[in-house]
This record gives C-alpha cells, structure tokens and sequence, in this order.
C-alpha cells in the first residue's frame, strides 16, 4: 500500500478541511497521514510514497515556512510523486481559479525552487464571525475592492468540492 503524506500550511483552517476531504478519497489508494508542514519530520517525508502540500494565502502570500519546507526538502519532493495547492479567495473568480490564471500559484510557481508536477487551486473561506477585529475589516476591505461579501455577521464558503474531488482523484493516477 502506497504511503501518502498530506501536508497543510493554513492560518484559519479551511486549507486542513480541504486536505481531510482529499485524505478521504486517496485512503481508498493507500495509508493516509495528514499533518502540518511545520511537525512533519525529515525520515516522515523519505518514508512516503506521495506528497501532497496544501498551503492558504493571507493578505498576498504563501506563509513563509511553505517556502522554508520547499527548500529544505526539494530533493526528496522530487524523488516522489508530489502535488501542491493553494486555497485562497480570489479563486472565487472564474477567470482566476485554475493553475494557469490564479496570481498566487503563478507567484508560488515563480518564488519556489520545488517545482510540484500536479498543481490545484481551490477558493477558500471567508468566515467573518471568526476573525479578530484587523482581520475582519481588512478582509471586509479586500472583499468590497473585489465584488465580495461584505457581511461581517456572516461566513462565505467559496470552495467547489467537486473541484476538490476531481482533483484527489487525479493527483496520483
Ligand atoms: C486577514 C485575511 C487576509 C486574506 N488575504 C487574502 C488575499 O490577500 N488574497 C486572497 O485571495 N485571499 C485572502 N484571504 C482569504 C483566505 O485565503 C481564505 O480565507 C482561505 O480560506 C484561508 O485558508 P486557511 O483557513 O486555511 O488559512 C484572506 C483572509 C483573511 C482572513
């Protein structure tokens, strides 16, 4: 049974409720072990078969230990079958939710040296209730230049699971 390593970089969570859906659907192909990247150890990640990194934006960026991990551990990435995605909200948008057309996979793509050979975007969450005053009013602000919601007594979840879906199943065909 192959051994598949799921690892999230996320602030808020959602990006962790993405990776388990995916780990549902890849433990039909072998052992699932979903973690963050900042616990996984070096032995973990040469005794895995696949790696799959999942990684949310905030205000523009890819956490920085994203790319610490890439670097750290490019050569065993690309010894194994590996994929990336990124969950953010301007992949609510149609015209910037896939690979080619989403700025912060294009961005990601451009900055790591890790060059993942599968790639998703998924929109995320905006969970207003949950978020400390700066964030919400900041994000309010973001959501309100881009057409978003603009509730703060509300929570917004963007994402297509079907996407999601499609996606699990095709990573490691
Ligand atoms: C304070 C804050 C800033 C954000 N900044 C951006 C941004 O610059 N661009 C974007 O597309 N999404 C942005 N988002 C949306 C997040 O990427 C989205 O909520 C995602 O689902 C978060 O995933 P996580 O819960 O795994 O951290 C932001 C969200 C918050 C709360």
């Amino acid at each position: 049974m192959d051994k598949i390593l799921i690892l999230f970089s996320t602030t808020d969570g959602h990006t962790v409720s993405i990776c388990n859906r995916i780990g549902e659907i890849l433990s039909a192909t072998g052992s699932v072990i979903i973690s963050s990247l900042e616990d996984i150890s070096q032995i973990e990640l040469e005794n895995a078969d696949k790696v799959l990194v999942g990684a949310s934006i905030r205000y523009g960026k890819h956490n920085k230990n994203l790319f610490s991990f890439s670097r750290k551990y490019k050569s065993i990435l690309d010894s194994k079958e590996n994929a990336f995605f990124s969950v953010n909200a301007v992949a609510r948008k149609p015209e910037k939710n896939d690979p080619g057309t989403n700025p912060y996979l294009i961005k990601f793509l451009k900055q790591s040296s890790w060059q993942p050979k599968k790639l998703g975007v998924f929109a995320g969450k905006i969970d207003y209730p949950k978020y400390k005053f700066i964030d919400k009013y900041m994000i309010r602000l973001i959501m309100w230049i881009t057409d978003g919601p603009t509730d703060i007594r509300k929570s917004f979840e963007f994402t297509d699971w079907s996407k999601v879906d499609d996606f699990a199943n095709d990573i490691f065909k």
